[in-house]
C-alpha cells in the first residue's frame, strides 16, 4: 500500500511513522508514506502556499494551484485506468466520518493520496474539482489535516497483509469483530490485590472461547448495544444476551 500525502508541514509524520509497527511496515516495504511539502509547488519566491479568504473573514485558506500541482505529479505517467483507482481524499471535518468499514474499503486500494488542510481550511475548488473523498476523523475540529492523515493510515495500515503479526488479533478487535473485545490479562496473576480470572490459566480452550465470548457480549450490551443490532450472533450468544436483559429489535 502506497500512501501519498500533501502537507505544509512534513514533519508533523515524523515521530508516528518512524515508530513501532508502522516503522517496521515501511522497513518491510509492506506500506511506503511519501510525504510532498505543498510550498514545494509554489511559484513565488516566498513559498506562497495560503491566502487570505475572498470576502474577508479571519483564518488563511490553502491555495488551490499547488495542490493540484502536486497531485499531478503524483498521477504524472499513470493510465487514465490507474488514476481512477487512486482515491484523493481530502481530510476535513465536513466529510463523511472514518470508521472501520470504510478503513476496510480504503484498504482495497494500491495507492491513496491524503491532502491535508490547514489554517481556515483549503480553497473549495480542490474539494469540488480534485477529491473524490472528503473524510473526517469525527466531530471535532483540529488545526490541521496531518494527525487525520496520519490515523487514516495507522487504520488501513493494520489491514495491510502483514503489518500486524497476526490477522486473529485484527480479526478479533473492537469494531472489526462486530463486538466489542473481551477483556485482556498478562502476568503477574496477583497484582495489588486484583487478580486475572482463573478460568484464562485453566488450560481449557473450549471455556475459555465461551468466557471470552460471553465477555464481549456482556461489554457490547454494556457499551455499545447499537452494535448487536449488526452483529453476527448465534443462538447461544442471544440466549445469553435475553438472560442480560437484551430483546433484540425483532423480536
Ligand atoms: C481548522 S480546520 C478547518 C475547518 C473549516 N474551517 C471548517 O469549518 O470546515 C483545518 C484543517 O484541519 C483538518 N481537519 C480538522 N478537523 C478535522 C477532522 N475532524 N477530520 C479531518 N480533518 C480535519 C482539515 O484538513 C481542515 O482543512
Amino acid at each position: 500500500m502506497r500512501f501519498h500525502v500533501l502537507t505544509l508541514f512534513p514533519g508533523a509524520f515524523k515521530g508516528p511513522l518512524e515508530t513501532s509497527m508502522l516503522e517496521l511496515a515501511c522497513r518491510r516495504g509492506l506500506i511506503s508514506v511519501e510525504i510532498k511539502n505543498i510550498r514545494d509547488y509554489t511559484h513565488d519566491a516566498h513559498g506562497t502556499a495560503d491566502d487570505y479568504q475572498f470576502g474577508g473573514g479571519a483564518g488563511m485558506v490553502l491555495k488551490a494551484e499547488p495542490i493540484f500541482e502536486a497531485v499531478e505529479d503524483i498521477l504524472g505517467g499513470r493510465t487514465p485506468e490507474q488514476r481512477a483507482n487512486i482515491p484523493i481524499i481530502l481530510m476535513s471535518p465536513q466529510g463523511s466520518r472514518l470508521d472501520q468499514r470504510l478503513a476496510e474499503s480504503l484498504a482495497g486500494a494500491e495507492e491513496l493520496v491524503l491532502i491535508c488542510g490547514h489554517y481556515a481550511g483549503v480553497d473549495e475548488r480542490v474539494r469540488q474539482h480534485l477529491a473524490s473523498h472528503e473524510i473526517s476523523i469525527g466531530d471535532y475540529v483540529l488545526t490541521g489535516g496531518e494527525l487525520p492523515a496520519m490515523v487514516l493510515i495507522d487504520t488501513v495500515s493494520r489491514l495491510v497483509p502483514g503489518v500486524v503479526g497476526s490477522q486473529e488479533n485484527v480479526d478479533g478487535d473492537s469494531i472489526t469483530s462486530g463486538l466489542l473485545q473481551h477483556p485482556l490479562y498478562t502476568r503477574p496473576v496477583e497484582f495489588r490485590g486484583m487478580s486475572a480470572p482463573d478460568i484464562l490459566r485453566s488450560g481449557h480452550h473450549a471455556e475459555i472461547d465461551r468466557w471470552r465470548r460471553h465477555e464481549s457480549l456482556r461489554r457490547t450490551l454494556e457499551r455499545r448495544p447499537d452494535l448487536l443490532a449488526t452483529a453476527e450472533l448465534t443462538t447461544e450468544d442471544l440466549s445469553y444476551l435475553r438472560d442480560l436483559g437484551y430483546e433484540p429489535a425483532d423480536s
